[in-house]
């Protein structure tokens, strides 16, 4: 089975009808994000893995703390990239025991925080093991701190976001496994292992065998010193979603049967199993609607200069042969643009010449105040926001049932100002 589950064109357009109808913030740009569809798929997550299980939503793939809080209310957890995140999953009030932080660069201070707020934990690298024992009381961070490994299965087909590859900037590489034994042996409070493979660009035969190579080295410390160590198992997010009507990415419920088969003892009693889905959870939950702002013609073809580009769809603009989005054309009533296709550029509105979003595209021939709704921008697009140009960033509205309320307002032009002054309130 495979995942093709999206939102609908149809239901995206009403969303975005009925939120002018009821004068929200959606000129000349807005951002939608479904909080409906992400508590179905979170529970869907929960209900494919072990009740006790903890999955921790990656906070880097939208870290709205409204977002957040609709998450951590269906009981999830988050999953921190920097001491920041894990102040955002406070803010979201999620309890310390269910953020889990990770990070290649934490600091001493960041970690004698963490470690005060008794979130759990997972190391990148031996040296900030020694960096932990020197600030860790064992008693209080029992079962909490974990150690990443670099699984060394190799790249995925997305180079910028493999993480697994032999020499990946990420976690203590396989090879030195008998270096991770070791400090197993010597720091009473390691509570297990962690293993993130890549984001997107991973088959399923990929991510399982990166999580088989690190789970077998767990089995091997648990046999070595006894049942109750390494009891943690954190295997990470990477799981893909369809961009385009045509991908066939693997279905949540068929990538946790095939890990219950092939890494039977990630499911075994006495393993705290802990997942960190970013894109799966999110990415089909966002929508975004801009107006068209003007269409230049010349001998080439057509170009429609939208209200977002390069600053929403970072990799997009920069990797487009790597990052897809589907693109609708729809009237200035959001209903969808009938007529013939031709060929239209779609240009964002930075200043320089990358800032584009898709090159001639099929299109019904688009006009002013025309509306192009941009498909699956949930995750990694506005947490990339870049701010050369210094566009504020649009409304974020929430879609949820029948409900649509805001879940972050419009920048304004004084908040931008504030952005890039001296900070805190000083001009
Ligand atoms: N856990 C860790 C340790 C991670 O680094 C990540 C993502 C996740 C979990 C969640 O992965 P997911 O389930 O979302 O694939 N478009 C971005 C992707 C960066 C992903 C980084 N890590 C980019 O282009 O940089």
């Amino acid at each position: 089975m495979s995942d093709t589950d999206r939102l609908e064109p149809a239901s995206m357009a009403r969303a975005f009808r009925e939120a002018r109808r009821r004068g929200m913030e959606v000129e000349p740009a807005v951002l939608f994000h479904d909080l409906g569809r992400m508590r179905a798929r979170i529970g869907r997550i929960g209900a494919a893995f072990p009740p006790g299980a903890l999955h921790a939503v990656a906070i880097k793939a939208n870290p709205l703390v409204e977002v957040l809080r609709a998450a951590v209310d269906c009981g999830a957890g988050l999953e921190a990239a920097s001491l920041e995140e894990v102040r955002l999953s406070l803010a979201a009030g999620c309890p310390p025991g269910r953020i889990v932080y990770d990070s290649p660069a934490k600091t001493r201070a960041e970690i004698a925080e963490a470690l005060r707020l008794g979130v759990r934990l997972n190391a990148d690298n031996l040296d900030e093991l020694e960096r932990i024992d020197a600030l860790v009381r064992p008693e209080a961070a029992a079962g909490r701190i974990g150690l990443r490994i670099n699984p060394q299965v190799g790249a995925s087909s997305i180079a910028l976001t493999s993480v697994a590859d032999r020499r990946s900037k990420f976690g203590v590489p396989l090879e030195q496994a008998d270096a991770v034994r070791a400090a197993f042996a010597r720091y009473p409070w390691l509570a297990g292992l962690h293993v993130h493979v890549g984001s997107q660009g991973c088959a399923q035969a990929q991510l399982i065998d990166g999580i088989r190579r690190v789970e077998a080295l767990r089995q091997e410390i648990r046999r070595a010193r006894g049942s109750g160590a390494a009891s943690v198992m954190d295997i990470g997010g990477g799981l893909p979603v369809a961009y385009r009507s045509t991908d066939r990415p693997p279905a949540l419920e068929d990538y946790a049967a095939a890990l219950r088969r092939e890494v039977p003892t990630l499911f075994e009693g006495g393993t705290t199993l802990i997942t960190e889905f970013g894109r799966w959870v999110q990415a089909g939950c966002g929508f975004a609607v801009s107006r068209v702002e003007y269409v230049k013609k010349d001998s080439a073809g057509r170009t429609a200069i939208l209200h977002l580009g390069a600053d929403f769809l970072l990799r997009r603009a920069y990797h487009p042969d790597d990052w897809h989005h589907d693109f609708v054309a729809l009237d200035p009533d959001a209903a969808a643009k009938e007529g013939p296709l031709s060929a239209c550029t779609l240009g964002g509105p930075l200043c320089f010449g990358g800032d584009v979003l898709a090159r001639d595209l099929a299109l019904p021939d688009l006009s002013p105040g025309d509306l192009v709704l941009i498909r699956d921008t949930g995750a990694y697009t506005l947490s990339m926001w870049s701010r050369h140009c210094s566009r504020g960033i649009p409304a974020v509205l929430g879609v949820d049932g029948g409900e649509i309320r805001v879940l972050r307002e419009r920048e304004r032009p004084e908040d931008v100002v504030a952005f890039w002054s001296r900070g805190r309130g000083q001009p």
